[in-house]
């Protein structure tokens, strides 16, 4: 049996209220699949996503996280996607410097009526997620 096929990551998806959350009802609406083990939140805007807050998660034990909302141009808080790609990067580059895997954290841009890229993004990101393994963080706290 493939070990990593049988494991189920813990994902964390934050989106924001406007385009991710929208592009989570359309996918809805379009009744399309997507993988079942993430764990959504709702913030009013990715920019309210504070670094610590993904840091915490995964010394806690997600596997991922993802965040996803309007596209450049598009967030209702004018410049709060544009923090939160500045953050995310900062982020990465710290959790590279650290050693630990920055490519457990991704930001993509889900637009209110991208059902399916938000469909695309989950499964993709779990898939993603499923090869990389377990969080090692996780690991280490339990035992
Ligand atoms: Fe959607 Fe700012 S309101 S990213």
């Amino acid at each position: 049996m493939d070990e990593k096929k049988e494991f189920t990551p813990s994902i964390i998806y934050g989106l924001c209220s406007w385009c991710g959350t929208g592009g989570s009802e359309t996918a809805g609406a379009m009744h399309l699949q997507y993988a079942e083990n993430i764990r959504p939140f709702r913030v009013p805007c990715t920019g309210a996503i504070d670094p610590v807050y993904i840091l915490r998660a995964l010394i806690e034990g997600a596997d991922g996280f993802a965040v996803s909302g309007c596209h450049p141009g598009d967030c209702h808080f004018d410049s709060g996607n544009y923090r939160a790609r500045r953050r995310t990067a900062v982020l990465k580059s710290l959790l590279d410097t650290f050693g630990l895997d920055s490519e457990r954290v991704w930001l993509r841009w889900v637009g209110h009526g991208e059902g399916k890229r938000f469909a695309d993004t989950v499964n993709e990101f779990n898939d993603h997620i499923k090869e990389m393994g377990g969080n090692p963080l996780a690991k280490r706290r339990d035992t």
